[in-house]
């Protein structure tokens, strides 16, 4: 079950569980200090770039950047992921991160060495392997050349680029393999990509079985969300200890919340649990009384959940929205589907083609 994060101010860790994340990026970030103040900065800095550039720019203008993504990171043939990895690189160096480069001009194998060293070294954490300097010099080097901007603005750009683009890639290429060959929901994100008004659009019953945009995220994140289990080490002393011993004495526990068990359990969401259904976030399905246990944690939970709770959700969408547009019958590229819906990998034998004339 659940633990209940926010309560516990003083005592969270959340460096110790994160450790394999210093060693395998040097990350400097929330996810792997200690302090509070390394962390109350850090959730600042994220909270600019998303009320900063990214607002700003409104959704109009990402639509734009979206679209343009989409198109330089087409070529003849693609792996699904490794198209969606580069597309959503594009898209937050340029929204997020304020590259002043249109999406075209990103360098394409600066992108796919990036995202391809990012996700090899993420797997390199999980084992006992020593960090792999060279590659993480290399993916440094590569993300650099990208930026282009000053160094004193990103002075480790990995420590922005890891927790949004990690997440948001695997978000928007689920999404794209559940809605791409059912009309109703393509539909609806076409009403999204032609919306003046896309915050309003978004929570709109667009599809035939009456969900919006925003309940196909929602129930994306429910059956994939990007952290499947959130860790915390939770520091604390045996009561029966004065109060003056007890910086002497504490000690540290660790604490999983299985994030996906709880979206996944029949207990909780009823015998489809396990089966994609938008429709079941609907606002007036959640009115009729539905158990209050049914809360998507995808983004965390308490003060210190993700900062990107209510723009990720929408941004992930205009991108679907822009791949899909791509992918019509009439834009000359197809999507092959392979045997499974992958996450960080798993997506062998999707591919993206571009579709040649029959003469
Ligand atoms: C759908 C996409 C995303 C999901 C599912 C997601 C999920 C999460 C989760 C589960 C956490 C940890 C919460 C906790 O420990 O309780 C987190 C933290 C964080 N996320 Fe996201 N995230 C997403 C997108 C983004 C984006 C686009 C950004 C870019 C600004 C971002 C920035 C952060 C930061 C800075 C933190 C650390 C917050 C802190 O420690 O105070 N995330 N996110």
């Amino acid at each position: 079950m659940t633990k209940r994060f926010g309560a516990r101010r003083k005592s969270i860790n959340l460096s110790i569980p994160n450790q394999r994340l210093v060693r395998a990026f040097g990350l400097t970030n929330t996810f792997v200090s200690a302090g509070t103040a390394v962390r109350d900065q850090f959730r600042r800095d994220a909270l600019a770039l998303l009320n900063g550039r990214a607002s700003r720019l409104g959704w109009a203008e990402y639509l734009e950047v979206a679209l343009e993504s989409v198109k330089a990171s087409l070529s003849d043939e693609r792996p699904f992921d490794q198209f969606i990895q580069i597309t959503t690189l594009r898209i937050i160096l340029i929204v997020l991160l304020g590259v002043p480069s249109l999406p075209e001009e990103l360098n394409g194998d600066d992108l796919q060495i990036t995202a391809g060293l990012i996700s090899e070294l993420w797997d390199q954490s999980k084992t006992s392997s020593p960090t792999d300097k060279v590659k993480l010099d290399l993916l440094n080097l590569h993300l650099r050349r990208l930026l282009v901007r000053d160094l004193d603005a990103f002075p480790n750009p990995l420590d922005i680029v890891i927790p949004a683009w990690e997440t948001l890639w695997r978000v928007i290429a689920t999404t794209v393999a559940y809605v791409h060959d059912n009309q109703s929901y393509r539909e609806a994100f076409g009403g999204l990509r032609n919306s003046q008004d896309p915050g309003r659009t978004f929570s709109s019953p667009n599809a035939e079985d009456g969900s919006s945009v925003q309940s196909i995220i929602t129930e994306i994140l429910r059956l994939h969300p990007p952290s499947r289990r959130i860790h915390r080490a939770i520091s604390c002393s045996p009561f029966f200890i004065p109060r003056a011993l007890k910086g002497v004495f504490r000690s540290t526990r660790l604490e999983v919340a299985d994030i996906e068990a709880l979206h996944r359990s029949s207990e909780i969401w009823g015998p489809s649990s396990n089966e994609f259904q938008p429709a079941r976030h609907d606002e007036s399905k959640e009115s009729e009384g539905i158990d209050s246990d049914r809360k998507i944690l995808a983004f965390g939970s308490g003060r210190l959940q993700c900062p990107a709770k209510k723009w990720a959700p929408l941004a992930a969408a205009m991108a679907v929205a822009a791949i899909l547009e791509f992918l019509e019958s009439d834009s000359g590229y197809t999507l092959v589907r392979g045997e499974t819906i992958g996450s960080r990998k798993g997506w062998e034998g999707w591919m993206i083609r571009k579709m040649h004339d029959i003469a």
